[in-house]
């Protein structure tokens, strides 16, 4: 299942099978394809993954971009969905019924958090969250025979906790599932650690243009191919034009992970040496509380960071409209710089409470480095934090 040749050289070699001598994939936008026979229609039709009968079951351009997601992962196969929420949704309503148990940690992002806390218990779903640094208690949390599904997510969304991917890949028992969209493929492989299926907001690093919407699942493919099942009933299915500019990026993963990883560094260095930062959370830095584990499962810090700008909710919010050259918007992982004002955007939301339980203080911002030169990033947060301070 290992990958002999570097992730970056994947990245390029991988998702060829359908493009004929075509460089570029091409673009299958057909909904449906011709059946030569009553034959080969049954054929089709029954084929799991097949990619000639309906692009709902499948379709050679989507099929392109999963094989290379299968590829980076060292999964035996992967599914793609319409969004990173629709594979996670999908994920857990495929594997889980009612009076199934599910151990769930507490910091995720704030649409799974919401899909653990009030989805799941409509269904009767039974739900324990955990916090991403307390290993045992995702251990001492699983009910044997009861639990269908270990939920984590690394590093965590917005305050950049880790979990222990080893100590979560040696549970025995339920299938474990781990959120890597703010990793990445060149930084972690939770496949490697024992962890059964990886998923991915898509929309963020892997496609890493801010041009589609997409979600991907990667693992053994016994367990693809049950979640493709659920997947054609459950309708969140990735457009082929997404499909191809997920690979279209996934071409440029390596050169853009480094930089954006290396500039990432060199901003938390700036931000935590900056009197009106209170506090950086980021893997790279040698302050982040988890700092061995970083260097354990990650091997790079990652392309965003998050911090406490001094002064609370007013400063924070003055901050991230004084920033010129970093842009004001709720994503990751494309060219360009964002920085969001976490309680008033990807945290609104959640009650108070929650937010309090996750970390997310009133002055929080989240940033993630796009491809800026890192000097001129400097500047604009040097200027932005002055403007914030008043
Ligand atoms: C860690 C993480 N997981 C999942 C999602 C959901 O992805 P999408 O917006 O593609 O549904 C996001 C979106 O920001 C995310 O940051």
């Amino acid at each position: 299942m290992t990958d002999p040749q570097h992730p970056e050289t994947t990245a390029i070699t991988a998702g060829r099978n359908y493009g004929g001598r075509s460089l570029a994939p091409p673009l299958w936008a057909s909904t449906a394809f011709e059946m030569e026979s009553v034959l080969d229609g049954q054929k089709q039709a029954t084929k799991v993954k097949g990619d000639t009968f309906y692009s709902r079951y499948g379709n050679p351009t989507v099929n392109a971009f999963e094989d290379a997601v299968a590829q980076l992962e060292g999964a035996e196969a992967a599914q793609a969905f319409g969004s990173g929420m629709g594979a996670i949704s999908s994920i857990v309503l495929a594997m889980c019924s009612s009076g199934d148990h599910v151990v769930a940690q507490r910091q995720t992002f704030s649409s799974s958090s919401l899909l653990f806390q009030m989805v799941c218990p409509r269904f009767g779903i039974d739900v324990t969250f955990v916090d991403a640094e307390d290993t045992q208690g995702f251990v001492d949390a699983v009910e044997p025979g009861r639990t269908r599904l270990v939920f984590v997510e690394t590093p965590a969304n917005p305050v950049i906790q880790l979990v222990d991917l080893d100590a979560i890949g040696a549970i025995q028992g339920p299938f474990t599932v781990c959120d890597s969209t703010f990793a990445g493929p060149l930084v972690t492989r939770p496949l490697e650690h024992g962890i059964d299926l990886v998923v991915h907001s898509a929309t963020k690093s892997l496609a890493g243009h801010n041009d589609a919407t997409l979600g991907v699942v990667a693992g053994e493919r016994d367990l693809i191919w049950h979640v493709w099942g659920y997947h054609t009933i459950h309708g969140a299915v990735a457009s082929p034009f997404d499909a191809l500019n997920g690979l279209r990026g996934i071409r440029t993963l390596g050169v853009r992970t480094r930089q954006q990883c290396e500039s990432a560094q060199r901003i938390a260095e700036f931000l935590e040496g900056h009197s009106g930062v209170a506090r950086v959370n980021y893997p790279g830095l040698d302050s982040h509380p988890q700092r061995d584990l970083a260097k354990r499962q990650m091997k790079l810090g990652g392309g965003s960071l998050s911090f406490d700008v001094v002064g609370g909710r007013e400063a924070g919010q003055r901050f991230v409209e004084a920033c010129r050259l970093a842009r004001m918007a709720p994503s990751l992982g494309g060219p360009e710089t964002l920085v969001t004002h976490v309680a008033t955007t990807t945290a609104a939301n959640l009650p108070d409470e929650d937010r309090a339980a996750m970390g997310i203080g009133d002055g929080l911002i989240r940033m993630s480095i796009g491809l800026e030169h890192a000097d001129d990033l400097v500047a604009d947060l040097e200027q932005a934090l002055a403007v914030a301070s008043g």
